[in-house]
């Protein structure tokens, strides 16, 4: 029996796509949709698998909301991204097509219908395809022989490095069974290579997920017996569309067909150099949209570092199909348009994408510029040869591809040393592979063995400020124990806890667990995989692992977060209504004392909005709004026009925190009941944090009673010192900032009047050479401009002289002035010429007119020798 509806011909992505989930929905599977690129799971920096956002399903740390399910989740990998564009297969962003049983069926079943869905449904020739299993299993060989019915010789043995599958150094694994298509079955079933892959091309993964791998590499078995299966929808789109290459799908080609036509170019009449850039974009792009989708910004960290990874790469290869200036937006609008039915959420988010885009490809261009005055450095200094590092930083730094820098070098005779440079590069690649793919989690090693041990911690502290709890593990420095004496640093963990771990920006909470014969303080709160870790010091007696404790936070640290974290709430509602709706939050901090609130928006606010900000918050303050709080559905809150942060990842419900007609935002902070209870409202700074992210600070609740009494100490000090009334303090020191201006420029004349009368002093020593009295001489501590008068006022005095003046006004720094008389012009000696030369001897330079001339320079050990040379040159010039 077929179950696609679409049964007569499926090509198309979008119907590749929907026939997989509407198969196995018909077998029991509930349709879950794709998670966010940013993993929950602290260990995976993006989502790399459709199997990431169940891991903790798998490991038994949180139950499976249905036995089965089905997704297509958008992953990216980054490890192989120099062979984007060069294979016919290579993505960074992809969709992977998966199903999954949580310890329901196994590998019968799982064999079986993903034979049923390639033959049938998407109606692939049995003869065209080969299939794999793990060296040793024996159950999928048998399974594949005699169940499917395929010939032995074509199910292929494979090892560890192939068909053993995990999502990373630890966590869930198994073995794993693959099928391939075959792209050339008239070469016959003599040499079944597998690994060639102008014949072979895997499209289904089939995961036999049992184990855990610890730290150590240990295996050790599953609760549950769980399949995890993985599908490439663009291999499945090449096979059924008869391209090529994945990047010649309906998937893909469109956006290198928009950027084919921004570079004046047919895609089928071009090179193959060509061809790769535009697949890179092709590529690329799509990743990009829906990394910015999914709220990451660029940076030089983490996620961030990998979307400007990318967005340069798109830029740089734009630049080598000769494309000039701004593009990626344009590029960006076609790859939008082509995922906004499976993810609305790159249309919504467009505007945000097309700034984040826009931004990081100005600056990345500003960069190339500069790189390419540093390659005219490079040029300048070498010889012979490019050095491999210098070839490296202008590539990795500035953009350069290898041929760009080679080619222009050339030009110039030299060459660039490749294998130099190849050095670099892998370098580099091993550094992003380490950095980029997997965290090592080491140091948590215990952590994830507890996991198998307990269960993750439960929160009751919405509604309980006390609980009382057995203690479920006690750890020193990561390490297990089962007791821990006074004195001692700890982390608690409690099978259910009023205190709240940090998250969603807000700390967590203070306070105490009190056994019956030990007392730990705890100072903060972190959640980890599901448990709550609660770290602080055991205070007196000895803590004991499945002691009862009652814990109790700090009710009065709690009551200020919650005024913080409301007021947060608040800000953001007030910055929507009275700055721009199209505000949105890019990260916050709700601490104890003070709040933090990141947002996007391309310029500061003015300082009436900041007030009229203030306002607003304090308004709906005063105005008491009660909270309404609710777990819902995610796409219930959505449709009542909840804010979701953005990259945040939420869960399938929910929890609300409604203000009715003031503020409504999905968030799992503590809040308070009421608004007039945060008091009051102050903002103390709004700054720039990076490029299109401004960052409001301000306190809110008793915080800005501390906050105003520590400002009104200082300002009564000061009226204090000024002997004035605090009111008075703004003219007072308006006046004392006149006044020390008025006493500047009276030192500035007496210097330079001394420096006359100094200079007068000097007339005795001037020397006459060729007829002209020639005065060189060093003065003490004078400035530029008193140099300057004292060196016209000698000339003077010489009547036909040259007069070079020299001093060091303050600590590194050299002035120079030289001052010709008519004979010393007509013998060609040029005042700006000659000062410009002499400064360099003090590092440094300058110039002006013919007859007087000011310099400087910042070394004035040199001084004395540069006017030696000054003298010598007069002497030389006028002798
Ligand atoms: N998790 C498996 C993979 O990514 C299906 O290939």
């Amino acid at each position: 029996m077929v179950s696609s509806p679409s049964s007569a011909v499926v090509t198309s992505g979008a119907a590749i796509r929907q026939a997989f989930l509407e198969f196995y929905a018909a077998k029991g599977h509930r349709i879950e949709p794709s998670a966010s690129l940013v993993p929950e799971d602290p260990t995976v920096l993006l989502t790399i698998a459709g199997m990431l956002p169940f891991k903790p399903i798998f490991l038994g740390q949180r139950p499976a909301p249905s036995p089965r399910a089905t997704t297509s989740q958008k992953c990216i990998r980054t490890n192989d991204i120099e062979n984007v564009g060069r294979t016919a297969r290579h993505h960074t962003f992809f969709e992977m097509l998966g199903n999954f049983s949580f310890g329901d069926y196994f590998k019968k079943d799982a064999i079986a219908w993903a034979w049923e869905l390639s033959t049938e449904v998407y109606k692939l020739p049995p003869e065209r395809l080969v299939v794999s299993v793990f060296r040793d299993d024996d159950d999928a060989f048998a399974l594949w022989r005699d169940h499917v019915g395929i010939p032995p010789h074509r199910i292929i043995r494979m090892g560890e490095e192939d068909n053993f599958w995990a999502s990373g150094p630890t966590g869930p694994c198994g073995p794993c069974s693959e099928i391939y298509y075959d792209f050339h079955p008239e070469l016959g079933d003599d040499h079944l290579d597998l690994e060639d892959d102008s014949r072979f091309i895997e499209f289904y993964n089939l995961v036999f997920m049992q184990y855990n791998r610890d730290t150590e590499g240990h295996l050790t078995p599953l609760q549950n017996q769980n399949i995890d299966t993985g599908m490439g929808l663009e291999r499945m789109a090449q096979i059924l569309q008869r391209v090529p290459n994945n990047y010649e799908t309906d998937l893909i080609f469109p956006i290198i067909e928009t950027a084919a036509q921004l570079a004046g170019l047919n895609y089928y009449q071009s090179d193959e150099k060509t061809q790769v850039s535009l697949k890179v974009i092709g590529d690329h792009v799509r990743a990009v949209i829906h990394m910015v989708a999914d709220g990451i910004t660029a940076s030089n960290g983490g996620r961030g570092y990998v979307l400007r990874r990318l967005i340069r790469r798109v830029v740089r290869h734009g630049r080598l199909l000769g494309i000039e200036g701004a593009f990626i937006s344009r590029v960006a609008a076609a790859a939008i348009q082509l995922s906004e039915t499976a993810f609305p959420n790159v249309r919504e988010r467009e505007g945000a994408i097309t700034a984040e885009l826009d931004r990081e490809e100005a600056r990345f261009l500003e960069t190339l510029e500069r790189g390419e005055k540093l390659l005219t450095e490079i040029l300048a200094q070498a010889q012979g040869q490019i050095s491999g590092a210098d070839a490296f930083v202008l590539y990795d730094t500035y953009g350069f591809p290898l041929e760009l820098t080679q080619e222009i070098a050339e030009e110039q005779g030299l060459t660039v040393d490749e294998a130099g440079f190849a050095v670099s590069m892998a370098e580099q690649r091993q550094r992003s592979k380490d950095a980029h793919e997997t965290i090592d989690l080491t140091a948590q090693g215990s952590l994830d063995r507890l996991a198998d041990a307990i269960h993750p911690t439960e929160f009751i502290g919405y509604d309980a400020a006390v609980g009382t709890s057995a203690v479920a593990a006690l750890m020193v420095n990561g390490v297990g124990r089962e007791t821990v004496p006074a004195g001692t640093e700890v982390q608690v963990v409690l099978a259910e806890t009023p205190f709240y771990g940090e998250s969603g920006g807000q700390v967590g909470d203070r306070g105490y667990l009190a056994g019956e014969d030990f007392v730990i303080r705890v100072e903060d709160v972190q959640k980890e995989s599901g448990f709550f870790l609660h770290r602080g010091r055991v205070e007196r007696g000895t803590a004991t692992v499945g002691a009862q404790v009652t814990a109790q936070i700090d009710r009065a640290c709690r009551r200020r977060v919650m005024a913080n974290h409301t007021a947060t709430h608040l800000l953001q509602a007030a910055l929507k209504k009275r700055v721009s709706d199209d505000i949105s939050q890019a990260g916050s901090l709700v601490d104890f004392d003070r709040l933090r609130f990141d947002f996007n928006c391309p310029r500061a606010l003015t300082p009436e909005e900041v007030q009229q900000v203030e306002e607003q918050v304090n308004t709906w303050i005063a105005e008491s709004h009660g909270a309404e709080v609710a777990v819902m559905p995610i796409e219930a809150a959505k449709a009542k026009g909840a804010i979701a942060m953005f990259g945040e990842k939420y869960g399938a419900e929910v929890r609300v925190i409604d203000f009715p007609g003031v503020s409504m935002e999905l968030c799992g902070g503590t809040h308070v009941g009421n608004t007039a209870e945060i008091g009051l409202f102050k903002i103390i700074s709004e700054t720039g944090v990076a490029s299109g992210i401004r960052r409001i600070e301000a306190v809110a609740g008793p915080a800005v009673l501390a906050y105003l009494n520590v400002r009104d100490a200082v300002v009564r000090d000061l009226a204090e010192r000024f002997k004035v009334q605090p009111e008075e303090l703004p003219d007072r020191v308006t006046a004392l900032q006149n006044n020390l201006k008025t006493a500047q420029k009276e030192l500035d004349t007496l210097r330079a009047e001394l420096a006359v009368v100094k200079s007068d002093q000097l007339l005795d020593q001037a020397d006459t050479i060729g007829g002209v009295k020639v005065l060189v001489a060093e003065l003490e501590g004078v400035s530029a401009d008193a140099l300057k008068t004292a060196a016209e006022r000698l000339l003077q005095k010489l009547e036909d002289g040259a007069v070079v003046l020299g001093s060091s006004p303050e600590a590194g720094k050299v002035s120079l002035v030289a001052a010709f008389g008519p004979t010393a012009l007509a013998k060609k000696l040029q005042a700006g010429k000659f000062i410009g030369g002499i400064a360099q001897l003090c590092g440094g330079g300058g110039g002006g007119r013919p007859n007087l001339a000011q310099a400087g320079g910042r070394d004035p050990e040199k001084l004395p020798e540069a006017l030696a040379t000054a003298q010598q040159q007069l002497q030389a010039a006028l002798g």
